[in-house]
């Protein structure tokens, strides 16, 4: 087995930690144009991109970038016709370190850009970091949890805290529209 990535979680949810609205979609209010600026910088520094079929990044320098596509489309790995530095991933067929491999990656860091499936599956899977941005004048009731519907109860928070991650000081990424950050971390061990 090849050594594994840090694995290390991007969103921004609102006030009531929801990644987008209830129809699905992330309306215009959530978008900060601070985290954007934050996340595509930090999207430059990552050894492989991780995402659902719909949650492509879409940043200039996306074609350069490594990635893992998820989907129930396939069995288990198999290239993706539409991007040649990336590859398709069923996790049902085969293990996150197994998909690594497929596309040469055997260490570095893996960036887990959503959505809520795939963000609740790392969380079994195991994040090193969450970098969990938050605008906070922002409410979506009814929306998507970022860690999926079976974490519904949870504050991301509480999700974060029970998988062993501890947060660092929240940061101001931009103070008149309310949008913070916080970096989660893996707690070391006792
Ligand atoms: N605010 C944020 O930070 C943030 C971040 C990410 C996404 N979002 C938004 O959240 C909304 C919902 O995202 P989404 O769920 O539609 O996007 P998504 O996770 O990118 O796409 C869902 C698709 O990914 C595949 N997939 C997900 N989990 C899988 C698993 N465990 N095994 C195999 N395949 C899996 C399936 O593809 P197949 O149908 O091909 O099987 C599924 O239909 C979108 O509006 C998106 O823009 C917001």
């Amino acid at each position: 087995m090849s050594a594994r990535c840090r694995i290390e979680g991007y969103a921004i949810v609102s006030v009531d930690g929801m990644i987008a609205d209830a129809s699905g979609v992330v309306p215009d209010s959530l978008k900060s144009e601070a985290d954007q600026r934050y996340f595509e910088r930090a999207l430059e520094r990552v050894d492989l991109v991780v995402h659902g079929r719909r949650s492509h990044e879409g940043h200039p320098n996306s074609a350069e970038r490594r990635r893992l596509v998820l989907t129930r489309r396939i069995a288990a790995i198999a290239p993706n016709p539409d991007d040649p530095r990336s590859a398709l991933w069923n996790p049902a067929g085969a293990a996150f370190e197994a998909a690594c491999a497929a596309l040469g990656v055997a260490g570095g860091v893996a960036a887990i850009i959503g959505g809520p499936e795939v963000y609740g599956l790392f969380v079994e899977i195991g994040y090193d970091a969450f970098h969990l941005s938050r605008a906070g004048k922002v409410a979506l009731p009814g929306g998507l949890p970022v860690f999926g519907s079976s974490r519904a109860g949870l504050s991301p928070e509480e999700t974060l805290r029970r998988s062993g991650l501890e947060p660092e000081a929240e940061r101001a990424l931009d103070a008149a529209n309310g949008v913070t950050l916080v970096d989660w971390r893996r707690r070391a061990p006792a």
